[in-house]
């Protein structure tokens, strides 16, 4: 058994995200802690991929909160334990760090405390009235800002933040195969799946807005693959679809419907897998009813988050399969 700490700004998403990138067998999610009874493989993948969590650990072992410290002191630390360790704990108990430490320390032939940078961090988890004993198998560092749209050399203010952008992208649940951006603009998605490894291709309607995701890409050294284009006549089968429709306060409702609509029509007819779509869901206008729509065109809409972006602006993520 895995627990992952999830970011808590919207947990919803941050769980969805999580469960689309592994296979687990079973899930709990608790507070910001989710369970997950997952492959090896799954645990690379979430440590290479994650966007919307903080950490991952191995569960050891768990056992109620009243008899930890006895417990702790029955582990075979030995075979847990590489170079040196720390204990941390998260939630609340009378018990110390250093008292749990302890039966630790007392366990091993050479024991070496590094309270600053420990090779195996036990973490013990406090959940009501049982603890959950951990090792940390990884922190997850992706260094987010330093990719925000502002920064590009060729910015544009419809980008989203690098983080979220990660996250729509693995909530299409790719492994292998090609995700398509049919309304790439400036490539931030593209920029997302290029790091994680995937293949994928842009497709935009403004030449100029290529030439932005051409530079953008080039910054982080990936493939300019790249096409000028018109969404709405797309003939190709697609398999996974993460993407994001234009949505300037300017843009006429009746436009973005119309837009919604017709990207409903392509998908319908050649989505093989699994589309996810951002739409703007206005304070200041009425906003187009788009699950019913993709709905009426044969689509499931399997699942729908929305992030709140500034005060006249959320974003509706839905994740679109066949019915
Ligand atoms: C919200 S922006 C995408 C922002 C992008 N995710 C990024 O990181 O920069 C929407 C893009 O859709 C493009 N667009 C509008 N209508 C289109 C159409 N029919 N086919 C393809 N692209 C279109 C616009 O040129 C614009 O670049």
């Amino acid at each position: 058994m895995h627990l992952l700490v999830l970011s808590q700004e919207n947990l919803a998403l941050s769980r969805a995200e999580a469960l689309a990138l592994c296979d687990s067998r079973k899930t709990l999610l608790k507070n910001q802690f989710l369970f997950l009874d997952i492959s090896s493989n799954d645990v690379n993948r979430l440590r290479n991929r994650l966007a919307l969590a903080k950490s991952i650990h191995r569960v050891l072992f768990s056992c109620p909160l009243k008899k930890l410290k006895e417990e702790m002191g029955e582990v075979q630390w030995m075979h847990v334990i590489r170079q040196d360790f720390a204990v941390r704990i998260h939630g609340k108990t009378n018990l110390t760090e250093r008292e749990l430490g302890g039966a630790i320390y007392k366990k091993l032939k050479r024991p070496r405390v590094n309270l600053e940078n420990p090779a195996s961090l036990i973490t013990v988890f406090i959940l009501g009235k049982r603890a959950f004993v951990c090792l940390r198998v990884h922190e997850l560092q992706e260094d987010f800002q330093s990719r925000r749209p502002h920064l590009r050399a060729m910015n544009h203010p419809t980008s989203m933040h690098p983080r979220l952008a990660r996250a729509v992208v693995n909530l299409t649940g790719i492994r292998k195969g090609t995700l398509l951006d049919p309304f790439c603009g400036a490539g931030g998605f593209l920029i997302e799946a290029g790091l994680m490894g995937l293949t994928y291709r842009g497709l935009d309607i403004d030449h100029v807005m290529l030439g932005r995701a051409h530079v953008n890409l080039g910054e982080h050294s990936l493939p300019s693959s790249l096409d000028v284009g018109d969404a709405l006549k797309i003939q190709t089968a697609l398999d996974y679809v993460a993407t994001d429709l234009p949505y300037s306060l300017n843009t006429r409702k009746s436009d973005v419907k119309a837009l919604f609509e017709g990207f409903m029509d392509v998908l319908a007819n050649h989505l093989r897998k699994r589309a996810v779509v951002v739409v703007p869901l206005y304070k200041m206008k009425s906003t187009p009813a788009y699950e019913k729509m993709a709905r009426r065109k044969g689509l499931r809409v399997k699942e729908t988050f929305e992030q709140y972006v500034h005060h006249m602006l959320t974003r509706k993520i839905l994740v679109l399969v066949h019915q």
